[in-house]
């Protein structure tokens, strides 16, 4: 009788927000980047993605199932990511010939995020991340966080980011064949624990241009982009690296700000131009402003990625001054913690400022630095290889 044992593994895998912008590839098909980034990992308490691995010779082919959808497997990165693995894989079968040959069998992969797609957040890292990390523990695979991360990044490249917790730089590297292109830890979290994220999701009209499309055109066109990684992304490296390891905030806000003015001016200067940011983006960065003016000194960051969503870093210190000063006319929206109601701001924002964000934002995320993914017992497909349902 055919063996139709149904083996599985289970992980959790964050979302990650950079600090110095990956925006650019040099060979989109190894997904080859132009620049170095670093990226602070966010808590899975608030964001996180749930994959459950299997192989099975009684499943019908390979199939991936995202938040309950049926999902497409045949494009080329998610066609790398399993090659890889399994050839890995096979590399342990054929040097210890009592392991099953798990290689050979069909893949099943389910897998759920604890946000709502709904609210625009980057889920390709986390995704990514979680399912290299799954098919990994499946194999049991020994290979280094940071040797998966050279498949990760192939599905895609903030992904790579999120096989670690932290504080987290992806080295662009040299090589042709993108073996040195490879995320490495910068930080624990535990070394700078105090680090949080508000995300003000904002409100968008349209749907924004996919990344991986946006920064080919701007590599096609802009002039400014040039100077961006010849020159701005590498001293910026530099200060961001050492902002973490002195955890010097100041430094640390300055650089994700000009990190993120700069990749946005790069997009702006695409042509045509792509605006990811919308007037809540715009009124954001002055409520930014006005708090770190308030304040005296810089005590929050403003970050955002290819939409309009904002990611606002800060100290657990000044967690009264920057939350309270967002909530006071905010306290419609959803997703504050109970926290947020007592946080006390002397932080007045511009009347206008605060009517636009009032407008503009949908709901709130309160989260801050966690770890990186994590092995489970909690299991998207049950034993006998059917679909858990929830
Ligand atoms: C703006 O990782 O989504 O979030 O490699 O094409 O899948 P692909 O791109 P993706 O790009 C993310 C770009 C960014 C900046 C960043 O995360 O560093």
């Amino acid at each position: 009788m055919a063996d139709n044992k149904v083996y599985r593994a289970s992980t959790t895998a964050p979302v990650n927000i950079a600090v110095v912008k990956y925006w650019g590839k040099r060979d989109p098909k190894l997904n080859l980047p132009t620049n170095s980034s670093i990226s602070v990992t966010l808590s899975q308490a608030d964001l996180r993605t749930l994959t459950t691995a299997s192989c099975s010779a009684s499943f019908d082919g390979d199939s991936l199932t995202l938040n309950g959808q049926a999902s497409d497997i045949s494009g080329a990165r998610t066609q790398a990511c399993f090659r890889e693995l399994r050839a890995r894989r096979a590399a342990l079968e054929a040097a210890d010939s009592s392991l099953p040959k798990l290689s050979t069998l069909p893949l099943k992969i389910v897998s759920e995020n604890n946000f709502p797609t709904a609210a625009g957040l980057a889920s390709s890292a986390a995704g990514f991340a979680a399912l290299v990390r799954a098919i990994a523990n499946l194999y049991e695979l020994t290979d280094s966080p940071s040797e998966l991360s050279l498949i990760a990044r192939q599905g895609s490249g903030s992904a790579c980011r999120s096989l670690f917790g932290g504080y987290v730089a992806w080295r662009m590297g040299d090589k042709a064949d993108g073996t040195d292109s490879k995320a490495d830890l910068i930080s624990e979290a535990s070394h700078w624990p105090n680090m949080r994220a508000l995300i003000l999701v904002v409100n968008a009209a349209k749907k924004d241009v996919p990344s991986t499309s946006g920064m080919q055109q701007t590599v096609a066109t802009s002039g400014l982009f040039q100077q961006r990684i010849s020159q701005v992304v590498p001293a910026n490296m530099i200060l961001m690296e050492e902002a973490i390891r002195k955890k010097d905030f100041p430094q640390f806000a300055e650089v994700t700000m000009r990190e993120s003015n700069s990749f946005h001016a790069c997009a702006a200067d695409t042509y045509p131009p792509i605006f990811y940011m919308n007037d809540a983006s715009r009124a954001a960065i002055r409520a930014v402003e006005a708090i770190n003016a308030q304040a005296g000194k810089t005590i929050a960051a403003y970050t955002y990625d290819a939409g309009p969503n904002c990611v606002i870093y800060f100290l657990e210190e000044d967690e009264a001054t920057v939350v309270g000063a967002f909530h006071r006319f905010l306290s419609g929206v959803s997703g504050w913690k109970a926290s947020a109601a007592e946080a006390k701001s002397s932080v007045e924002l511009p009347e206008n400022i605060a009517g636009i964000l009032k407008d503009g934002v949908g709901r709130v995320i309160q989260t801050g630095v966690g770890e990186g993914p994590e092995k489970t017992d909690e299991f998207l497909i049950a034993e006998d290889g059917q679909t858990v349902q929830r």
